[in-house]
């Protein structure tokens, strides 16, 4: 069975989709994450990332595993790596190269395959997995968003200024929106989920509860 979440950057996604996939048994995948190796091997081979094309070889080429919330490059642990502001700011001409997005759907689909997964990101429930048993878009009202970011940066010991960070979210937000290919919307056929005002434990309540409306009695526990 597969499970896509769905939705923009910091409605919470992340640990909600983490969260549920441990609650239930699932395996759980990390698309984001697959964009930003792709991002942070481009940086270390210092290629041009309009190259579409190179870009594209190393989004074939590339080999990406998740394994106990561990994400490995070619058998190397970049799970933190990959979270650098310096991949964050790359990311963008990678996410909208179409023969990456293609390479990295492919690759979605061998590691979904035979596996009971929630998979997250911006387009598991339109383009990676259109037929999936249950689909949640989940999000929060961009202020919600920019309040949480900023607290979490201020929890990091870093600078956080609301304005700003609601700035350069809602810019995020439009450029996600507005990909041509594997751009943010909610499948027509996904269950939205607000989190605003919501701690992390009524949101993983709230996604348990849907999940079950749509778990089929043969699923893995
Ligand atoms: O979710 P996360 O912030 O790790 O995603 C990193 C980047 O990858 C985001 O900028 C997002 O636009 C892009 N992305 C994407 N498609 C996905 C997952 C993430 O374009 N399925």
């Amino acid at each position: 069975m597969i499970i896509t979440i769905d939705g923009p950057a910091g409605a919470g996604k992340s640990s909600a989709a983490k969260r549920l996939a441990r609650e239930i048994g699932f395996d759980f995948l990390d698309t984001g994450a697959m964009y930003r190796c792709v991002t942070l091997a481009c940086l270390r081979q210092q290629l041009l990332l309009s190259r579409v094309d190179e870009v594209a070889a190393i989004a074939r080429a590339v080999e990406i595993e998740m394994r106990e919330n561990h994400v490995f490059m070619n058998g190397e642990d970049v799970s933190e790596e990959i979270r650098m502001p310096s991949v964050t700011q790359s990311i963008r001409p990678v996410a909208d190269n179409a023969s990456v997005r293609q390479a990295l759907v492919a690759a979605q689909h061998r590691w979904t395959e035979g596996r009971d997964v929630v998979t997250e990101g911006r387009d598991q429930g339109t383009v990676a997995f259109p037929n999936a048993q249950c689909k949640i878009f989940l999000t929060a009202t961009p202020e919600e968003r920019a309040h949480r970011r900023v607290e979490q940066l201020i929890e990091l010991g870093m600078d956080a200024h609301y304005e700003e960070i609601l700035q350069q979210q809602n810019q995020r937000d439009v450029h996600d929106t507005m990909r041509e290919s594997g751009g943010l919307k909610s499948a027509p056929d996904s269950i939205t989920v607000w989190t605003d005002g919501m701690s992390e434990e009524q949101v993983l309540q709230k996604l348990v509860e849907i999940v079950q409306t749509k778990m089929p009695a043969s699923a893995s526990k």
